[in-house]
């Protein structure tokens, strides 16, 4: 057994806080049933007390101590998509602390699909509460290197290489129907449709995660879409997140998603690319070039149109 394995579970279980791959994005995670060790992953992370927490498993058992819902769908679903990256938003257990929900009457579950994050839960011994491991509102984690540069606070950080999906997972609730998705992922509509029918009725009450804000995933500098290319601004100090490389002629600096166009090397690679183009000094402003909005396209253009938001004019 990994020494830095065990090292990880012993601290999740002393109530420490512990960065951890997972095949989405790295979390920032502590026992999901300790309250003072999840009010810590708030204050190193910056973010909202509003703001609810996944809580990730590593055993179909541990639904029974999250949630009291005894739903078939969820284990059709589970059967289908865990370990993966889907999370359901569930009626939670009276004994999971108000603090992971953010006093709400539902927790988010998911079994990621990473063997030393299964690992890691099943060692300590207890569901682990994790938001992705960043500063509230900035770029995304998919490597070790990319949380050590947010968050060097956090008491131990695993490291085992390259998240393998890169954008984070999708967000679904229950409804009598079907199901709603509050967030965009890695997993598509379509792909829970083969399951359960999509729920289009409109509903007042949340139809989106509470986190999700308009702005979020954001480089410190000014990032923008690539609608079309302006010729008068200067493009020696831009660099580009290319996927067709129809664009690459007009930047100085360039980072290629993808060498053989296709959508899942976008989803793969574009926080990595926001991280590299945000660390160099020479790049002034970062644009990315957009996808169409199909399959997995649909949550790529939801991070780069968040990341965009704060520095539009
Ligand atoms: O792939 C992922 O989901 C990654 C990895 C680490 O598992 N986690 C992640 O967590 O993206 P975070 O905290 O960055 O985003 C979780 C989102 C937030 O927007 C939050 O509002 C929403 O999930 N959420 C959590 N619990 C919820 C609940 N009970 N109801 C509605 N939304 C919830
Ligand atoms: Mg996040």
């Amino acid at each position: 057994m990994d020494i830095n394995l065990n090292k990880a579970a012993q601290l999740i279980k002393d109530g420490k806080v512990v960065a951890f791959p997972t095949e989405t994005v790295y979390g920032l995670g502590a026992n999901a049933f300790d309250p003072d060790a999840v009010a810590r992953i708030f204050e190193l992370k910056e973010r909202p007390s509003f703001d609810p927490l996944i809580v990730h498993i590593s055993h179909l058992d541990q639904l029974n101590e999250l949630t009291e819902i005894k739903d078939s769908r969820v284990h059709m679903l589970a059967e289908r998509f865990w370990p993966g990256p889907l999370t359901m938003v569930l009626p939670k257990h009276q004994n999971v602390p108000d603090i992971v929900t953010s006093g709400l009457p539902t927790v988010g579950i998911r079994m990621p699909a990473n063997k030393t994050a299964l690992d890691l839960i099943s060692l300590s011994g207890c569901p682990v509460a994790a938001p992705s491991a960043n500063k509230f509102g900035r770029i995304s984690p998919t490597t070790a290197a990319h949380v050590k540069k947010q968050l060097s606070e956090a008491d131990f950080i695993l490291d085992v290489g390259k998240a393998t999906i890169g954008i984070e997972s999708t967000i679904i609730r229950l409804t009598n129907y079907g199901f709603k998705i509050l967030r965009n992922g890695f997993i598509t509509k379509e792909e829970i449709e083969e399951i359960l029918p999509f729920d289009n009725s409109m509903q007042s009450e949340d139809l989106v995660a509470p986190g999700m804000l308009k702005s979020h995933y954001s480089p410190d500098k000014k990032f923008l879409i690539l609608d079309n290319i302006d010729h008068t601004t200067d493009k020696s100090k831009a660099g580009l997140i290319s996927f067709t490389g129809a664009y690459e002629k007009y930047f100085s600096k360039v980072i290629k998603v993808s060498e053989r166009n296709d959508l899942k090397d976008y989803a793969v690679n574009m926080f990595d690319a926001m991280h590299q183009f945000e660390d160099d000094q020479s790049v002034e402003v970062i644009f990315a070039e957009p996808v169409e909005e199909k399959g997995i396209g649909i949550a790529i253009m939801d991070r780069l149109r968040k990341a965009e938001y704060n520095w539009q004019q």
